[in-house]
């Protein structure tokens, strides 16, 4: 692996090799997500505890401090939206010249595997990683299941994870689901967790990370479980300590509490 490659996964993978990854692209396809109306200045309190930002470059560049140490993970993908008339319809939409000008560590993509455009999607994976590669940036492939919540299941992911692997992924994010070990085991490079919908069940978000982790995930890249709680920062410091200091779910959560009632004194 070339050096400038090497230099970025390692500022987004830390050493003990685990990541926590603040996503905030869901502008991208959502529009002006709860609580993300303004990307950057929901990220930029929450930046002290995770290892980069996952951001599309409209709220980067309108939103996003430049003088921030975090490094960036640039949504690359796009041409879809909530309203469309079909998820999976997405494409590449950001050059290689604005990747390297916007200074990203690490860039995302999201694939469909299974839609109506598998192909055209898993082709822009395959395109994204040759000239990503031209640059020395790695790509982050995220396996998207658009609203067909019934494919969160270890065959799919599993299936998934491995065809993204195999077009040259870096790492790959996926969803949390029951056997989630066989999806880590038939996935040769690193794979990250995903979020999902805002729960009022916090303790339940920390044991699913504790859960993915021990099952061999590298680490999370989760949005809504965060920057929509009551106590945006306690549930990224619980976070932080379960991937990075070998919390339990338990600990963490008296972490999370004890942050929470000190923001309301
Ligand atoms: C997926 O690609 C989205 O854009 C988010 O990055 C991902 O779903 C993680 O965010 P959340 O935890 O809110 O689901």
């Amino acid at each position: 692996m070339d050096w400038g490659m090497a230099n970025r996964l390692a500022k987004t993978i830390r050493p003990d090799g685990r990541c926590f990854y603040l996503a905030v692209d869901h502008g991208y396809f959502q529009g002006p997500t709860h609580c993300l109306e303004n990307a950057g200045a929901a990220a930029h309190p929450l930046l002290k505890y995770v290892d980069a930002v996952f951001m599309p470059r409209g709220s980067v560049r309108a939103s996003l401090n430049p003088q921030i140490d975090t490094p960036l993970i640039l949504r690359v993908s796009g041409g879809n939206s909530m309203i469309g008339d079909d998820l999976s319809n997405e494409e590449v939409s950001v050059s290689t010249r604005d990747i390297v000008r916007l200074n990203a560590a690490a860039v995302g993509i999201s694939v469909y595997v299974g839609s109506k455009y598998e192909h055209q999607t898993i082709m822009a994976l395959s395109k994204l990683v040759d000239e990503c590669m031209d640059i020395g940036v790695p790509v982050m492939a995220v396996t998207a299941v658009g609203r067909e919540e019934e494919k969160k299941t270890a065959r799919y992911l599993g299936l998934a994870c491995r065809v993204c692997a195999e077009q040259g992924a870096a790492v790959v994010k996926t969803y949390y689901c029951e056997d989630f070990e066989k999806v880590v085991r038939g996935c040769p490079v690193p794979v990250v967790i995903a979020g999902g919908p805002r729960t009022e069940d916090d303790l339940g978000t920390l044991q699913f990370v504790y859960d993915g982790i021990q099952q061999g995930a590298i680490g999370v890249n989760l949005g809504r479980n965060i920057w929509q709680n009551d106590c945006p920062e306690g549930m990224a410091r619980a976070l932080q300590a379960v991937i990075h200091e070998k919390h339990t779910p338990k600990e963490a959560f008296q972490l999370f509490q004890d942050m929470k009632q000190a923001a309301k004194a």
